[in-house]
């Protein structure tokens, strides 16, 4: 069988097609392509750390095109693991994005400047890593590498063969002196860890047991990360080959969103792509513990206090216990404050649990929607755009249109509602909201979706 080269492969795949050249489906008629994340994972560089909730490689594409007709800066204020910002250079744009997780922020980085790696040092480090592992399982070495202090689990986290497996990787890590490379490996270790350990993601991280699945007792650890490490050595040769001529301005920001003011100028952005935490209790801070552990982005508990706080919206375990929390802002003509009251009055016998923590939760996340509406308004230039994908969700059994109240903030601050896009009809299997028969019930007679709410600064 004739053998087909790299470049033939992407060729086949469109991959070589320049952006500029890719024909808007439908010649634009429809609004926009699904925004859902599943397609990114067999894509180059995108398939590099899963990430929940977040959106396509293709749906970044046709707003930057429809958006875009020069060069310009594109902001991602909740980057996750950077589908915009890497969209935004493949297109010869500037890139800003802010993410205050610091797993995703490294992948993020990671991604980004991978384009300065050379692939033929990180051959010769994937075959460092085989050979200085065969020594070490024929040799009976004893691993250097302990695992991180801080991170506690209710089960064993690795069986102690993966562990020692495991170890035997970082203590190689430890050896890499160049950062670039180093930090490849880390992420290539960090975005499989969880596959060979006794924890899965259900979306939430949770034991293997309670999902039901046998636990690990052993695992083709190398196998699995050296063949990570190798995908991403195509898939760099493949960004080289893609990038626009000239070096790349991105620049990841590992901040709050909130915090903008110290770091993007007013009026400086022509477009604003990104998918804000939803309202459905997603913890992305508990779901990456082990990663933030293991990569050493953590000591302890304080840490992800820390990041709780920080993020948008908050969580639900964050502020249900606190006094009671209400919208910071009025909304004349909206009926948001009223069905927050709804839900505020709804199961008092349950206490925290029962609609005043829902309340709380709701709230604290319009409060921060506000903040982000303010901050769009100040970085955005005159006549800039935002795009801003979101669910809507259902607390307590109580519909929250959060792309329309989204809208109603944003119109109330001075920005353009220009049109609320519904490209999915019907989210369905990772509401995290709650495993409630009340949302069952709920999802009869409500559709959870997910909407592209368009602003534009006047
Ligand atoms: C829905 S995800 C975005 C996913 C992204 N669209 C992608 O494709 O990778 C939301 C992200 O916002 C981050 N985040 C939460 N609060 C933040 C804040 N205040 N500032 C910046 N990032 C924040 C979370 O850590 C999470 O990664």
């Amino acid at each position: 069988m004739a053998s087909v080269s790299k470049e033939e492969k992407w060729e086949q795949l469109g991959l070589l097609t320049p952006l500029a050249d890719e024909p808007l489906p439908n010649n634009g008629a429809i609004a926009f392509r699904d925004p859902a994340f599943a397609a990114n994972k067999a894509l180059p560089v995108h398939r590099w750390v899963p990430w929940i909730a977040g959106f396509s490689r293709t749906f970044v594409q046709d707003a930057i095109k429809r958006h875009l007709d020069q060069p310009g800066v594109v902001l991602d204020p909740f980057a996750g693991v950077g589908t915009t910002l890497l969209e935004a250079i493949r297109s010869g744009h500037r890139a800003i994005g802010f993410e205050i997780n610091p797993y995703a922020a490294l992948a993020c980085r990671t991604k980004l400047n991978a384009y300065q790696i050379e692939v033929a040092a990180l051959n010769r480090g994937i075959a460092r890593l085989v050979s200085f592992w065969q020594e070490s399982i024929s040799s009976g070495y004893t691993p250097r590498s302990a695992p991180p202090k801080g991170f506690h689990t209710r089960v064993a986290f690795y069986s102690p063969k993966v562990l020692r497996k495991a170890l035997i990787i970082q203590d190689f890590m430890e050896m890499i002196e160049d950062q670039r490379l180093r930090d490849l490996f880390r992420i290539a270790f960090a975005s499989t860890m969880v596959r060979y350990s006794n924890y899965s993601y259900e979306p939430s991280l949770g034991t293997r047991a309670g999902a039901g699945k046998e636990e690990i007792e052993d695992f083709a650890v190398l196998e699995t990360v050296a063949g990570k490490l190798s995908e991403m050595a195509e898939d760099i040769a493949w960004l080289q080959s893609s990038l626009p001529n000239g070096q790349p301005e991105v620049e990841v920001i590992h901040d709050s969103f909130l915090h903008h003011s110290k770091y993007v100028a007013q009026d400086s952005v022509d477009l604003l792509i990104t998918s804000p935490p939803y309202l459905n209790n997603y913890h992305y801070t508990r779901n990456t513990r082990p990663q933030i552990y293991w990569l050493g982005l953590a000591e302890g508990p304080r840490n992800f206090t820390e990041l709780e706080e920080m993020n948008f919206g908050k969580f639900w375990q964050t502020v249900r216990e606190r006094p009671r929390v209400d919208l910071s802002f009025g909304l004349p003509g909206s009926d948001l404050a009223e069905r927050i009251e709804t839900i505020r009055d709804l199961h008092p016998e349950r206490g925290v649990y029962g609609g005043s923590g829902w309340a709380n939760y709701a709230a604290s996340y319009f409060n921060d929607c506000y903040r982000f509406s303010l901050g769009m308004r100040n970085v955005l230039r005159s006549g800039g755009t935002a795009l801003v994908v979101i669910g809507n969700s259902i607390l307590q059994g109580v519909l929250i249109p959060t792309d329309q109240y989204l809208g109603q903030i944003a119109a109330s601050i001075g920005l353009e509602l220009v049109e609320i896009h519904v490209p999915r009809a019907t989210r369905v299997g990772n509401s995290i909201i709650q495993s409630d028969i009340r949302v069952a019930k709920a999802h009869k007679s409500h559709h959870l979706y997910e909407a592209v709410v368009e602003l534009r600064k006047k």
